[in-house]
């Protein structure tokens, strides 16, 4: 797979996809996107447990690595937006559950390896977009804000977090606490889809 710079992945690169591949292909498995099965509401359902994921951790998020521009990056408002043109009052949005038992967030590492995860479900973002504008006919103005969220800039913004990534210091220790919050993140959100029972 490319870095950002062409050159052969950086050992923390390589470890987060080592550590991280086979609980992607876990998830991706559970997920019911492509189930013949999955309808519209079964999409609101999974959108609403999401939001109950990405909120709470973009909260947990803020104030860590300011250079990535989390602001410009968070997707829970493009969650927002896919719930209210699904059809969610703002009420129902604010009364929707919110994870509790999220990966630790309690330094730059733990940031890191939680936002290599929410910035690479970008890329899946891409395939799953077009899956349901074909699948349940839905776009970015009618609940698929957030498969789309940067839009365009999706390559860039990818590149840009892996330019971050390459240059980020630290001991093979901070490393692997990198790698840790990253397979966390992963196992956090397949348990709680699972408790939201959103899962296959
Ligand atoms: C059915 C659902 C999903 C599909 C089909 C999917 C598919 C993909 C694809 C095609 C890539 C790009 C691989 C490449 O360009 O080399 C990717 C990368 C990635 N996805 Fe997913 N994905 C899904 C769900 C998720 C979810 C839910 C998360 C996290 C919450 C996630 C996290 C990642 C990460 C971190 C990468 C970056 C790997 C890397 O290049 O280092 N994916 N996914």
């Amino acid at each position: 797979m490319p870095t950002a710079s062409g050159k052969s992945p950086s050992p923390l690169l390589t470890a987060l996809r080592q550590g991280t591949g086979p609980c992607h292909k876990a998830l991706e498995d559970r997920l019911p996107f492509f189930d013949p099965r999955f309808d519209r509401p079964a999409y609101q359902r999974l959108i609403a447990a999401y939001y109950g994921f990405h909120a709470p951790l973009e909260q947990a998020l803020a104030g860590f690595l300011p250079a990535l521009e989390p602001q410009r990056r968070a997707k829970a408002p493009a969650l927002v937006t896919d719930l209210r043109n699904l059809g969610l009052t703002p009420t129902q949005i604010d009364a929707l559950p919110l994870c509790t038992a999220l990966p630790p967030v309690t330094d730059q590492a733990q940031a890191l390896g939680v936002m290599y995860v929410l910035e690479g479900s970008t890329l899946g973002g891409q395939v799953l977009k077009r899956a349901m504008a074909e699948r349940l006919d839905i776009g970015a103005g009618n609940g698929g804000a957030f498969l789309d969220v940067y839009g365009p800039e999706t390559g860039s913004l990818w590149r840009g977090f892996l330019q971050f990534l390459e240059q980020a210091p630290g001991s093979p220790a901070d490393q692997a606490r990198v790698a840790q919050a990253a397979i966390d993140t992963f196992t956090g959100f397949e348990r709680w889809l699972e408790r939201r029972e959103v899962l296959l």
